[in-house]
């Protein structure tokens, strides 16, 4: 994206008419969590808690100047309001149906809004077991071959489109994730992707088709699972060529967020790492999805790269070279979506006495990613709307594996990633960055 095409300041225009929010993975915890949750808002049953575009504000100049807008009165972002929500999945339930299947919100949230959530189906699916193995859904879509299945997908947008009135779209996959894959050399290019669609080949899975079907359509992806996904050659250089933002990849939730929080603090004090264990029971179907060793491993290399990024081992050998890391998740059926993750955290500190730390976290995984989802969707269409195209990598800390650019290592702390995502919204809207400048307090009146 060349500067000159970024709209700023005075250029960026109120959005018009309603954003439409299609969800793969439309019946699974985390997106009717999502859904219920923006309905409960819109009718003032309930505050977007956890949502940074709902609820935060942003200093803008100096701390003298006391002027710190919420960030939707800063940035025209879309309202709430005109969110229209839609997608697939691989089970035939409404979305009030399926919220109740997932056991995260009670009946006294369920039932007001039943007749919202109950108007909301999913269309069919493109789904295929090889890369889901613990799922056995039916409803899915009967076209044979890739490229069949990727036109049906683009069909699927154009009509949601139609029948909703919408000139814009964005789509956040929110489904299952699929088993691990590296990147091969039909995901190099995407003349090699598009002539492996043409020839089914086995190593694209349908999280691929969905990202691809919405790139042809000139349609946002974000990415809300670990899966490759966008993350290969082929995709990031299609959406830079057509100038459409993509973001990812697995939502920044639970034990991840703690440790992007906890491992900048002990970095910033210098103190040294010895072992960091990190185990976590989850019962949900996320959980059933990941006791397949195969989609672990996909979660796994998610999980394992924050301390890495963080601690920088190549600068700081004394105190994070040989660090033990282990992360493990087993599926507990009667802790449904509320996972519990204890961190046993082994740090040592001034001539190396050894001290501990240990969380236990008793989360609640869809309610943690909900408001995730929500802030995405709208400043994905935000960055579409002002020509920002390709990798959104201001938008990393939404993200346990952010995407960047090939040259460049992945920015992991919490604390950055927030003053990366408000320092471009300063920028785009003609306001001073904010760097914390020190020599502020001795040259002038603070
Ligand atoms: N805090 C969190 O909950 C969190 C954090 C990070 C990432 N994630 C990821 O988000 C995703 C959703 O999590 P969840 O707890 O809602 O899981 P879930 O199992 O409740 O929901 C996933 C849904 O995707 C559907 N699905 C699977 N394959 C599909 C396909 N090809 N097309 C359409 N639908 C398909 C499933 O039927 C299911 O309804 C998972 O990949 C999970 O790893 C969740």
């Amino acid at each position: 994206m060349k500067e000159e095409a970024l709209k700023r300041k005075d250029q960026i225009e109120a959005p018009r008419g309603k954003l439409g929010i299609l969800i793969p993975g439309l019946g699974g915890a985390v997106s009717t969590t999502f859904i219920a949750g923006v309905e409960l808002v819109r009718r003032g049953m309930a505050e977007p808690i956890g949502s940074l575009t709902q609820l935060g504000s942003i200093r803008l100049g100096k701390r003298y100047e006391h002027r710190n807008p919420k960030i939707r009165d800063f940035v025209p972002l879309t309202s709430i309001d005109d969110l229209v929500f839609g997608g697939w999945d691989i089970y035939d339930a409404n979305a009030y149906d399926a919220a109740f299947h997932a056991r995260v919100l009670r009946r006294e949230h369920l039932e007001p809004i039943k007749d919202f959530l109950s108007g909301i189906h999913p269309m069919r699916a493109a789904f295929d077991r090889n890369f889901v193995r613990n799922l056995d859904g039916t409803y899915i879509k009967e076209e044979k071959g890739l490229r069949a299945r990727v036109e049906a997908i683009r069909e699927d947008i154009r009509r949601f489109k139609e029948e909703n009135g919408l000139d814009r779209c964005i789509v956040i996959w929110c489904g299952s994730t699929e088993v691990y894959q590296k990147p091969g050399e039909i995901h190099q290019s995407m003349e090699a992707f598009q002539k492996a669609i043409d020839e089914d080949n086995p190593e694209i899975p349908p999280s691929m088709l969905y990202a691809l079907a919405a790139l042809e359509s000139g349609v946002p992806f974000i990415n809300g699972a670990p899966n490759l996904t966008i993350d290969i050659p082929a995709m990031v250089d299609l959406a830079t060529k057509n100038n459409i933002p993509i973001a990812g990849k697995d939502f920044k939730t639970g034990q991840t967020l703690m440790k992007t929080i906890l491992a900048p603090g002990l970095k910033s004090r210098l103190l040294g790492l010895e072992g960091w264990y990190s185990t976590n029971i989850l019962g949900n179907r996320d959980g059933l999805v990941l006791d397949d060793k195969d989609s672990f491993k996909t979660k796994e290399e998610s999980k394992l790269s924050v301390l890495e990024y963080i601690l920088q081992p190549q600068l700081y050998p004394s105190l994070y070279k040989n660090y033990y890391h282990k992360v493990t998740i087993n599926y507990y059926p009667p802790r449904g979506d509320n996972k519990e993750g204890w961190d046993c955290i082994d740090i040592f500190g001034w001539l190396g006495y050894p001290m501990q730390i240990k969380v236990d976290f008793q989360c609640r995984d869809s309610i943690l990613a909900a408001p995730l989802v929500l802030d995405l969707a709208l400043f994905t269409d935000f960055a579409n709307r002002i020509g920002m195209g390709g990798i959104q990598e201001w938008l990393s800390f939404y993200f346990k594996s952010p995407m960047h650019k090939e040259n460049l290592y992945p920015e992991h702390d919490l604390f950055i990633q927030l003053m990366k995502l408000k320092n471009t919204l300063r920028y785009l809207m003609g306001e001073d960055q904010i760097t914390h400048f020190g020599l502020d307090y001795y040259m002038e009146k603070n």
